[in-house]
């Protein structure tokens, strides 16, 4: 594998090794960079969905070098997401997200009882979810007890964990039940997939389908797109079912043929063609995907189209060792919803090193 995703892993971690001290000082949780400075998340504080990533990236850097400032300071981030549990009220099915990427990943490296009960504790707020009509509850508001959206794909394996570790089926049923709802009810026949979808709570019957962070009703937002790969990709391999990998490769199929010629990702792959909005964290998420479906299916074009995604990627690094974040045009949701549209955020610089990690052999794949 060339040398530079070696050295750009490397550069990666060495700004943060010196930015994250800001971070500490400050007991926050990065959420994006600002004129080169850290900020916290625009909603809900240490409850919100992106929380895990900030530890992630450190146990990521720490995996590759076992430095223990990155083990320290994954640790601060940790006492604040279980902090959450207690608040309880602004958790929703990103506990998947925000737990398996810290305490999970703690108990993965370095065997810590304490990450482990506490990753437990996060599979069943997540299994609590579960309606049984058929799918887990993606959000708390009054009206939403029927939404399901496909980002939750990624959530499913710290069911699919619990169930390993506890030896309880329950926890991956839950996430067969999603995953197979999933798979009948989000992807499209051109292997484009839906964003939000609206159950009847009471039968699991399909009502409709709601507009989510992407352009339009009926459009398909690259990062939906981008979990679905890796999500489904992530089911096939926590249950072998190949049903999972078929999905898993129509919904790459549909993403290759979109990645634009200068490696880089449309935020929403029906985007009017006069309008420049770019999300590279779409980008960097279905490289991710991209390169593990290649090993699962054996497919070589599937990591060739991660390696072009990659180059887009490095292409759009902010490099200065003293300004704060690394992947620059990162849009949160298409029709600007406060969280940041062309500005770094923190978790697409998780998925730019997971995806260099992968190459560089030090992935350790933090979600299974
Ligand atoms: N899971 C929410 C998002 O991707 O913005």
């Amino acid at each position: 594998m060339p040398a530079r995703y070696e050295e750009a892993f490397r550069k990666i971690a060495g700004k943060y090794r010196h930015t994250a001290v800001l971070a500490a000082q400050n007991n926050m949780i990065p959420y994006k960079s600002e004129k080169g400075r850290w900020i916290s998340s625009p909603h809900d504080g240490n409850s919100w969905w992106t929380g895990g990533f900030w530890p992630a990236l450190m146990w990521q850097f720490y995996a590759s070098a076992a430095d223990p400032f990155f083990m320290e300071e994954a640790r601060r981030a940790e006492g604040l997401l279980t902090a959450e549990f207690r608040a309880f009220t602004h958790l929703n099915h990103d506990v998947g997200f925000m737990y398996l990427l810290s305490v999970g990943a703690d108990a993965k490296l370095t065997g810590d009882p304490q990450a482990h009960t506490d990753t437990l504790h996060a599979a069943s707020l997540l299994m609590g979810r579960l309606n049984p009509a058929g799918f887990i509850r993606a959000w708390n508001g009054p009206d939403q007890a029927g939404y399901a959206i496909i980002d939750c794909m990624m959530n499913l394996s710290l069911l699919y964990w619990a169930s390993r570790q506890t030896g309880d089926p329950r926890f991956a049923r839950a996430a067969g039940l999603h995953a197979d709802t999933a798979l009948r009810e989000f992807i499209r026949p051109d292997g484009s997939v839906s964003h939000i979808i609206e159950f009847d709570p009471q039968t699991g019957k399909r009502l409709r389908e709601h507009p989510g962070q992407g352009y339009a009703l009926g459009s398909s937002w690259s990062r939906g797109q981008a979990w679905g790969l890796y999500g489904f990709t992530l089911a096939w391999l926590n249950t072998g079912d190949p049903r999972y990998l078929s999905a898993a490769r129509r919904i790459a199929d549909y993403f290759c043929a979109h990645i634009r010629p200068d490696g880089l990702t449309d935020c929403d792959f029906c985007q009017p063609e006069d309008e420049e909005r770019i999300d590279n964290i779409a980008g960097a998420i279905a490289a991710c995907g991209l390169m593990e479906l290649s090993k699962a299916a054996g497919v070589p074009a599937y990591e060739a189209s991660a390696l072009r995604l990659v180059d887009g990627l490095l292409d759009c690094c902010e490099w200065s060792g003293d300004r704060c974040g690394v992947l620059t045009r990162c849009t949160a949701s298409y029709h600007d919803d406060g969280a940041g549209q062309h500005t770094n955020i923190v978790y697409g610089d998780y998925f730019l090193v997971e995806a260099l990690a992968k190459l560089s052999g030090t992935d350790p794949m933090l979600w299974l």
